[in-house]
């Protein structure tokens, strides 16, 4: 029997695929449909302080070859999202979750994320440290100082799993001075990537999206072979004890397994869900099946990281 079950930091999960922080996640309702989908897990909208109505629209835009957004954090504040997994953590049957969180400011993070310790979840948090869309605020994970600082807090009061939501980096330097940030941390895991932060996408002679005369976060097909070199650079660099999530440009089960190849343990979708529905969790779950039935591969651990090189 070929299965697609995998584990993030002792927490099981049916099966490997779930939505990308972002998409069918900023209600209950959107939340919902992840939960009833072939989806082994869903994550929240990243959650802030106080709920926010985000940037003005249009806002998010699909292209021919995936997405540009600006959404600029609109989300029905932390608590909405904390409620409702505590929710479903005590019903009998229920998946498990991830909890996206972070802050306008470290001290926003640190008020949010000690309540959140002091609360009865359970669950799987991930900091999303690469916002690229709220104009003055830069991503954070773009500055290793201020990562390191506001992780070293962090990790001094919160004792529950933990990972990080980071944006894709271009220089191998910066993937090595990252890893040497991130493994000084207990993290349950990393997250690649986020958007492409601050692409141009013109219709015309006009931007398409509102906000930022038009600068917005790339997902889709233009990140797939960046996301890929994400996965696989901190999959290389990364104490085992680190997992690797795999997100960006996928959209057939075939993406799945390049992910899963290159060390990804889990694979979100965000464009191709945006653009298809919940039901491309089971087109994809079946794609990534049959082409582990055709390799001889029963489970994930068969080819997880088992990328080739040429000699
Ligand atoms: C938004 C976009 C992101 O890529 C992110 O990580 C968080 C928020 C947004 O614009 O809402």
């Amino acid at each position: 029997m070929v299965s697609t079950a995998t584990q993030i930091a002792n927490f099981n999960f049916d099966n490997c695929l779930m939505n990308a922080a972002g998409v069918y996640c900023m209600t209950r309702e959107e939340l919902e449909q992840v939960e009833n989908s072939a989806a082994g897990s869903f994550v929240t909208k990243t959650g802030t302080l106080e709920a926010r109505a985000g940037n003005p629209e249009p806002r998010y835009v699909d292209t021919e070859l995936g997405s540009i957004n600006s959404m600029g954090l609109p989300n029905n504040g932390f608590e909405y999202y904390l409620d409702y997994v505590i929710e479903l953590q005590n019903q009998a049957d229920s998946k498990n979750h991830f909890l996206s969180l972070v802050g306008l400011s470290p001290a926003e993070t640190h008020i949010i994320l000690k309540k959140v310790q002091e609360s009865d979840y359970q669950g799987l948090v991930e900091l999303n440290l690469s916002c690229p869309n709220v104009p003055g605020k830069p991503q954070i994970a773009y500055d290793f100082e201020t990562t390191t600082e506001i992780l070293t807090e962090v990790f001094s009061y919160f004792t529950k799993p933990l990972g990080v939501k980071l944006p894709p980096y271009f220089d191998i330097v910066h993937f090595d001075q990252a890893a040497a940030v991130f493994n000084q941390f207990p993290l349950a895991f990393v997250n690649c990537v986020n958007s492409i932060g601050n692409g141009l996408v013109i219709n015309d002679e006009t931007v398409v999206i509102k906000p930022k005369n038009g600068f917005g976060g790339l997902g889709g097909d233009y990140i797939k072979p960046t996301a890929l070199a994400n996965v696989h650079a901190f999959y290389q660099r990364l104490n085992p004890s680190i997992q690797i999530i795999g997100t960006g440009g996928v959209k057939s089960g075939r993406d799945a397994f390049e992910h899963i190849l290159c060390g990804a343990s889990m694979v979100q979708i965000g464009t191709a869900l945006q653009q298809e529905g919940p039901a491309i969790f089971q087109r994809v779950t079946d794609e990534l099946k049959a082409i582990m039935t055709e390799k001889g591969y029963e489970s994930l651990e068969d080819f997880r990281g088992k990328l080739n090189y040429i000699d």
